[in-house]
């Protein structure tokens, strides 16, 4: 038995397949195409493992995909590679398009040709599962009830509309062609690897640099925070005991307005490491920069239907959660550096130097 999982050497994928081999030994095929948000340091700890088989390639390889899926003969994909930043979909949607539309549709049909040859148990107990966000169901006023996974689609950004429109595509193959899909769509996460172009590490590694944090707008937009470790263990759930067919939403039950977010950082970096930044406390870095372009208010979630029906809820409070990923920051401050450099220089030359 092995899985494939796509987008490995990322953010949550990479915290994926770590979790999964602390906590089980079935083999792991790592798909990645190792993009500026890839980072093989990710997964150092199991480089030398043999249940850990990287592979450096695209998911628009039809070709790759069609050999790995005959070689390895997985009884799981977990989909998590994506352009995922919506700023950077902002600045240049086509890779957008790209990796999480054409991408998407290439590894369904590798999946639907996979998976036809199969017979008895292996076909039924084939899995896609395809890891999506809640930002495909637009924005919510402030008194509005979080979204339940039958919520209207409203995409706002390309980011957002790309990933809506891989969702209706695996929605697609399972009802025209049964491919047993589940879905996922889950609000922000944050923990350890989190690529520093996102709200949380970027605000970590701007106070330890004493650079401003920059706050989109007025701060107030809320979002629902999940550490990604708990985010995880909801997709091994629905691996395990999820409905093919089935879309469940995933979230921590913890909104809250981005200025919120950045004043905890900045109490928990004077606690933890006080002075670096040459200030007195880190919020005086703060600074109210221009609004990003289409900015959505408002996201929550209504996770009651995996508790209901799989028995997953959130381990982790945002304050422990939140605490961990500081001091993770402050004891990873290596992993940071080597990111901080070439491409990432450009990254925030584009997005920045002119709000
Ligand atoms: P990430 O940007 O950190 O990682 C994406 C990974 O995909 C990288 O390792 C990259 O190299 C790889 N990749 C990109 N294009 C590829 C291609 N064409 N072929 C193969 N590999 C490719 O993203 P993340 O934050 O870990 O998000 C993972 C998934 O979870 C995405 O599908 C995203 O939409 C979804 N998601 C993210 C969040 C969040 O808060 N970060 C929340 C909900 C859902
Ligand atoms: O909701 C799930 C989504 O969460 C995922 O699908 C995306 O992949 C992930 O990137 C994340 O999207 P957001 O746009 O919400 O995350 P980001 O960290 O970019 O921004 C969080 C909030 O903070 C958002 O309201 C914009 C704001 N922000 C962000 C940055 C980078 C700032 O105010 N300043 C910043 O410099």
């Amino acid at each position: 038995m092995t899985i494939l999982v796509t987008g490995g050497a990322g953010f949550i994928g990479g915290n994926f397949v770590l979790d999964w081999l602390r906590d089980c030994d079935e083999p792991v095929l790592n798909l990645d195409a190792l993009t500026y948000a890839g980072n093989l340091e990710n997964l150092a700890s199991i480089k030398d493992d043999p249940r850990h088989c990287f592979v450096r390639g695209d998911i628009c390889d039809r070709a790759l995909v069609d050999s790995l899926l005959a070689t390895h003969q997985p009884r799981a994909i977990v989909h998590f590679a994506a352009e995922s930043h919506v700023d950077r979909s902002i600045h240049g949607p086509g890779e957008f398009m790209r990796t999480n539309v054409t991408g998407t549709f290439t590894l369904l049909e590798a999946a639907r040709a996979h998976w036809n040859a199969l017979e008895g148990s292996a076909k039924t107990g084939f899995r896609f599962h395809h890891v999506s966000t809640d930002e495909v169901y637009g924005s919510l006023k402030p008194n509005d009830p979080p979204f339940t996974e039958t919520h209207p689609y409203e995409p706002n950004s390309p980011y957002s509309a790309s990933k809506a429109a891989s969702d209706h595509l695996v929605r697609a193959w399972h009802h025209t062609y049964g491919l047993p899909v589940t879905t996922s769509n889950c609000s922000n996460n944050y923990g350890p690897y989190h690529f520093p172009e996102k709200l949380i590490p970027l605000m970590i590694a701007n106070a330890l640099a004493g650079k401003p944090l920059p706050v989109y707008g007025d701060g107030m937009q809320v979002r629902d925070w999940l550490y990604v470790g708990d985010h995880c263990s909801a997709i091994r759930t629905i691996l395990a005991k999820g409905v093919p067919g089935e879309v469940y939403n995933v979230g921590g039950w913890n909104e809250m307005p981005n200025i919120e977010i950045v004043n905890t950082l900045c109490a928990l970096l004077d606690d933890l490491a006080p002075g670096v930044g040459g200030k007195a406390s880190y919020r005086e870095l703060i600074t109210y920069v221009a609004d990003r372009p289409g900015h959505d208010r408002r996201y929550a979630i209504d996770a009651r239907k995996i508790e209901r029906e799989l028995g997953w809820r959130p381990a982790e409070t945002f304050e422990t959660g939140i605490r961990k990923t500081v001091e993770w920051y402050l004891a990873n401050q290596s992993w940071v550096g080597n990111i901080l450099s070439g491409s990432y220089r450009e990254w925030l030359e584009k997005n920045y130097a002119s709000r």
